[in-house]
C-alpha cells in the first residue's frame, strides 16, 4: 500500500488536516503537491490546536517526513514564520524537505495579486491575496524564481531583474503603484535562502526511492476539486491542480505508483470567494451551519458560504479524481435538524440534470433538486463505530455513499483527533 492521495472533494476546507493527522502515525512521508499558503488546515492534537497554511500537516507527526513538492509555490517568509511558530511550541521541524524546483512567491507576486483583485472590482475572484495566481502565471510564462535560484546569486539577480522589468511597467502604468526595486528583492530572497538551505532537497528522487523501499507516502491536496484550475468552476478557482493527477506532476511520481485516492467530503457544503454554488443558503439554516460548523477561513478569516450537501459535486469528484474512498467530515454539525435536504440533481432551464454541467453558463443557472432525509437529535460525538450512530445518521451516511459513487471509509463526528469512526482502514 505505498502511495495514497488525500484531497478535498468539494471547494476546500473539508477537514483534510484531521484526516491526514489520523493517518500520520502510520505514514512515512506527507507531501504537498500544489498550492501554497492559500491552504488552511486546522489540526487538533490533544488540547492543542494548530493552524497550518503552507506546511504539510504531517509536520505534527514525529515519525513522518513532511515534504513540500515541486508543484507548490513557496513564500519563504511564511515558511520560516510557520516553522518558528511550531518550534516555539516544541514541534521538531528538522525533517522537512523542500523541493529545489518549487517556485517562490516574492513580495511582487503578493502585491500583484492584491492590486489585480482591486482592479477587477465586481469581477474579482476573491483570492486569498497570497500571491498564488501571479506566481503560477510566472511559472507558466517561464519567468518564475525557483528555490534553487536562491543558491546562485547572479542567476537570481538576472531572473528578478527580468521579471521586474516587465512587472514594474504594469505596476506603475496600469495600477499607478510605485515600482519595486530588484536589488531589495534579491537581498531579501538571499537572506531567506540561507535560512531554508537545510531543508532543500531533490524531493522526487527521495520520494521515488522511498516508494521503492515500500514506505508509505501520503500526498495531501490543498484547496479542493472544484477549485482545480482545469476541473473546477473556472475562473473562480485557484491556479493549480488539487485533483489527483496533480499529485503526479506536483511531486514527480508516476500515476502507476498511486494505489488509493481518498476524497474528503463535508456532510454539507461550503466555499469561500466568489463563484457559483447551487446549494448555497441565505437563510437561518445557512447561518446555523456557519455557526455550528465554525465555518470561518483558517487562512483569510473570511466567513465561508454554507449550503446543503450536493451529491452531483460528490459524483463529479469521484469521476475526475478516480476516488477509491471518501472520508466524510463534520457529520456532528448536522445534529438537531428534523429533516436534512440533500441535492440529488440540478434543474437547468427546466430540465433535470444528474451530472455536473461542463458549461459554466449552465452551472450558474443550476437549481438544486432536493431530497429530504430524516435528521437525528442525539449527540454523536462519542460514537466509536458506525453502529453507535443513530439510525437516521446511519441512513444519511449510506444515502450519501450511494449517491456519491465511492465507499465512505471514515466519518468525522467531532473536531478532536479521536472523534473519528473508521469503517475501512486506509492502510
Ligand atoms: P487563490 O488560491 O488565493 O488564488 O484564490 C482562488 C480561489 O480559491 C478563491 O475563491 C479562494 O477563496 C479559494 N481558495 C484558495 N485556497 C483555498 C482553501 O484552502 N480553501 C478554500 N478555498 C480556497
Amino acid at each position: 500500500m505505498p502511495a495514497l492521495v488525500l484531497l478535498g472533494a468539494q471547494w476546500g476546507d473539508e477537514g483534510k488536516g484531521k484526516a491526514t493527522d489520523l493517518l500520520g502515525g502510520s505514514v512515512d512521508y506527507v507531501v504537498r503537491y500544489q498550492g501554497g499558503n492559500n491552504a488552511g488546515h486546522t489540526v487538533v492534537v490533544g488540547d492543542q490546536k494548530y493552524a497550518l497554511h503552507l506546511l504539510p500537516s504531517g509536520i505534527l507527526s514525529p515519525g513522518c517526513t513532511p515534504v513540500i513538492g515541486n508543484g507548490v509555490v513557496v513564500d519563504p517568509a511564511v515558511l520560516l514564520s510557520e516553522l518558528s511558530g511550531l518550534n516555539e511550541r516544541g514541534v521538531d521541524t528538522s525533517k522537512l524537505l523542500v523541493s529545489g524546483n518549487a517556485h517562490l512567491i516574492t513580495p511582487y507576486h503578493t502585491t500583484l495579486d492584491k492590486v489585480t483583485e482591486r482592479f477587477l472590482g465586481k469581477r474579482k475572484i476573491g483570492t486569498t491575496g497570497r500571491g498564488i495566481g501571479p506566481t503560477y502565471a510566472d511559472k507558466i510564462n517561464r519567468v518564475g524564481i525557483r528555490v534553487q535560484d536562491l543558491y546562485d546569486e547572479s542567476i537570481l539577480e538576472q531572473k528578478v531583474e527580468a521579471a521586474l522589468d516587465f512587472k514594474n511597467q504594469i505596476l506603475a502604468k496600469l495600477y499607478n503603484r510605485r515600482a519595486i526595486e530588484a536589488g531589495k528583492i534579491v537581498e531579501e530572497l538571499l537572506g531567506y535562502g540561507e535560512q531554508i538551505r537545510p531543508y532543500v532537497a531533490d524531493t522526487t528522487l527521495i520520494l521515488n526511492n522511498a516508494l521503492d523501499e515500500g514506505k508509505v507516502v501520503l500526498f495531501e491536496g490543498g484547496q479542493g476539486t472544484l477549485l482545480d484550475v482545469d476541473h473546477g468552476t473556472y475562473p473562480f478557482v485557484t491556479s493549480s491542480n488539487p485533483t489527483s493527477g496533480g499529485a503526479c506532476t506536483g511531486a514527480g511520481v508516476g500515476p502507476t505508483r498511486i494505489s488509493r485516492v481518498i476524497g474528503i467530503l463535508k456532510a454539507y457544503t461550503t466555499r469561500v470567494g466568489a463563484g457559483p454554488f447551487p446549494t448555497e443558503l441565505f437563510d437561518d439554516d445557512g447561518e446555523a451551519l456557519r455557526r455550528i460548523g465554525g465555518e470561518r477561513g483558517v487562512t483569510t478569516g473570511r466567513d465561508r458560504r454554507c449550503g446543503w450537501f450536493d451529491a452531483v459535486i460528490a459524483r463529479y469528484a469521484t469521476r475526475v479524481n478516480g476516488l477509491t474512498d471518501f472520508f466524510l467530515t463534520k457529520l456532528d454539525v448536522l445534529t438537531g435538524w428534523e429533516q436534512i435536504p440533500v441535492c440529488v440533481a440540478y434543474e437547468i432551464d427546466g430540465k433535470r440534470v444528474e451530472e455536473l454541467p461542463y458549461s459554466q453558463s449552465d452551472f450558474h443557472h443550476a437549481k438544486p433538486v432536493y431530497e429530504m432525509l430524516p435528521g437525528w437529535s442525539e449527540d454523536i460525538t462519542q460514537a466509536k463505530s458506525f453502529g453507535d450512530l443513530p439510525k437516521n445518521a446511519q441512513a444519511y451516511v449510506k444515502a450519501l455513499e450511494e449517491m456519491s459513487g465511492a465507499p465512505i471509509s471514515a466519518i468525522g463526528v467531532g473536531p478532536g483527533r479521536d472523534e473519528t469512526i473508521e469503517i475501512n482502514s486506509f492502510l
